[in-house]
Formats: C-alpha cells, sequence, structure tokens
C-alpha cells in the first residue's frame, strides 16, 4: 500500500485553512501551464469553512476563477434552491460571491427525476471530457460520513461495483433517499483526491479506513485509490484521535 498522506491539524478551521491554500496552490499550478482547472466539490457540512474561506476577497484574488470549472461529487435529488441541496450550500456560502462564470458551473440537475439527472449529469461530463475514457478532474474534494461513505456511495451500494458509468442514481436511507453519485472509477480517474474528515464523532471509523482490513463493501471510502493521482487525508485532531503516524509521516 502507497504511504498515506495524512495531515493533522488542531481544529476544523485549520482544516479549511489548509485544504484552501492547498486548492488554491494546484489551481494556480495548473492554470499558468493550461487553459482550465477541473474541480469537484464534495457536499455536507465539512466544506462549508473550506468555501466561507474562498469567498473573501484575499483568498478569491490568489486563483483567476474565470478558467475554474466546478463540478459535484453528488447531489441529492432536490432543486437546487432547497436546504439540502449541495449546489445550494456551495452558492450560499461561496458561488455567490466567486468570479466563476456561470456557463463553468456544472451542477447536478437534482430537480429531475433521478434516473434522468444522472444520465444528464454523464452526458455533460462526456461532453466536456470528450475524447477521454474517464473524467480527468483535477481535484476532487471528498467527505467521509460517520459510516464510512463518501459522496454517495454508500456502504453495500450497488454503485461501489460499477466500472463503466461515470455517474449513478442511488437510492439510500438518507433525509432525501434519491442522490446522484460519481462512481469509484470516476473519482479515481482524478489527479488528486483530497479527503475533508473532522470532529471527534468520525474518529472510530477513520482509524478504521486508514489502518484497518480492507472492506470497501462496508467502509466505502476506502475504494477511493486513484489510479495515478495523489490522495491526501486532511483531518483535525478530534477525527485523528485514534490514528497512528509512523516517524516518516508525522504531521
Ligand atoms: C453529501 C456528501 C457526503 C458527505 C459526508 C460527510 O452529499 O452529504 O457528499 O458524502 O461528504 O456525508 O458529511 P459531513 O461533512 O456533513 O459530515
Amino acid at each position: 500500500m502507497e504511504p498515506r498522506d495524512v495531515r493533522l491539524y488542531p481544529d476544523a478551521e485549520a482544516v479549511a485553512e489548509a485544504a484552501a491554500d492547498y486548492l488554491i496552490a494546484l489551481a494556480s499550478d495548473a492554470l499558468a501551464h493550461r487553459d482550465r482547472f477541473c474541480l469537484a466539490l464534495s457536499g455536507g457540512s465539512t466544506p462549508k469553512a473550506l468555501y466561507a474561506r474562498l469567498a473573501r476577497p484575499e483568498e478569491a484574488g490568489r486563483v483567476d476563477w474565470s478558467r475554474v470549472h466546478l463540478f459535484w461529487g453528488d447531489e441529492r435529488c432536490v432543486p437546487p434552491d432547497h436546504p439540502e441541496s449541495n449546489y445550494r450550500m456551495a452558492w450560499d456560502v461561496w458561488l455567490r460571491h466567486a468570479a466563476i462564470p456561470a456557463e463553468n458551473i456544472h451542477r447536478v440537475q437534482g430537480e429531475l427525476p433521478p434516473p434522468d439527472a444522472a444520465a444528464d449529469y454523464e452526458r455533460e461530463l462526456r461532453a466536456f471530457f470528450v475524447p477521454e475514457s474517464l473524467p480527468r478532474f483535477d481535484l476532487v474534494i471528498l467527505g467521509m460520513g460517520e459510516d464510512g461513505h463518501t459522496a454517495s456511495l454508500f456502504p453495500e451500494s450497488p454503485a461501489l461495483h460499477e466500472h463503466h458509468q461515470w455517474v449513478m442514481a442511488v437510492e439510500t436511507r438518507q433525509s432525501v433517499p434519491w442522490r446522484v453519485t460519481l462512481t469509484p472509477p470516476a473519482i479515481n480517474a482524478a489527479a488528486h483526491v483530497l479527503f475533508l474528515v473532522t470532529g471527534a464523532a468520525k474518529a472510530e471509523r477513520l482509524q478504521e479506513v486508514l489502518h484497518g482490513p480492507h472492506e470497501p463493501e462496508r467502509l466505502p471510502a476506502q475504494i477511493i485509490q486513484p489510479t495515478s493521482g495523489s490522495l491526501t487525508w486532511m483531518v483535525d485532531a478530534a477525527a485523528g484521535s485514534l490514528l497512528y503516524f509512523t516517524s516518516d509521516t508525522l504531521p
């Protein structure tokens, strides 16, 4: 197994600050050599602090956001103005203040019937990344649930075994049951994947995901193993309280 890049920070705000610096550095470097930077956002509550930091003028000025394209790793099947929408969370906290052109924001149309939303998003991704055989996101940001899920890849989900489609509609036991998610091959094709995990409630699961046996059916976050990209975990002390670090990986 590749040595893990697990970075420990004192608290959630320090994770957000480090993630913002990491994202900005990646985007600035990419845009110095290429015409666009493709970023897939996570939903949930953890990334809110990151998005709020990116909305700050002092951070916003560090990237040419007009050449950034935004996607989502997953979306709840609700309209874009619904309180549970991942798109709405990012819009309210960051995008409404950002200089990202509307045509560069590729949201999942959660207002459509789930199969249609998934098919539409897959079509949009395949048209955008043509002629690639997989979506080449420059960076995918992910969270992890207390059950070890990531994006909307939940334990025992059929999406864990998908090898061809880039996007799937999945029924879950969450408050909004239907969701659209990138599949493991679509995420694992990324150049960089960044997990953000904070809070004591995730400590036990995070320890299992990082140090326990490989059981992706039970711990879907383990299925995220970029084929040729980097995998980085940024965790706060509360979530990382059960982790151990070898001398060469001490933060
Ligand atoms: C979502 C996310 C999901 C999230 C985890 C962690 O749509 O909710 O994509 O995978 O990252 O559930 O959520 P929190 O950050 O709220 O703990």
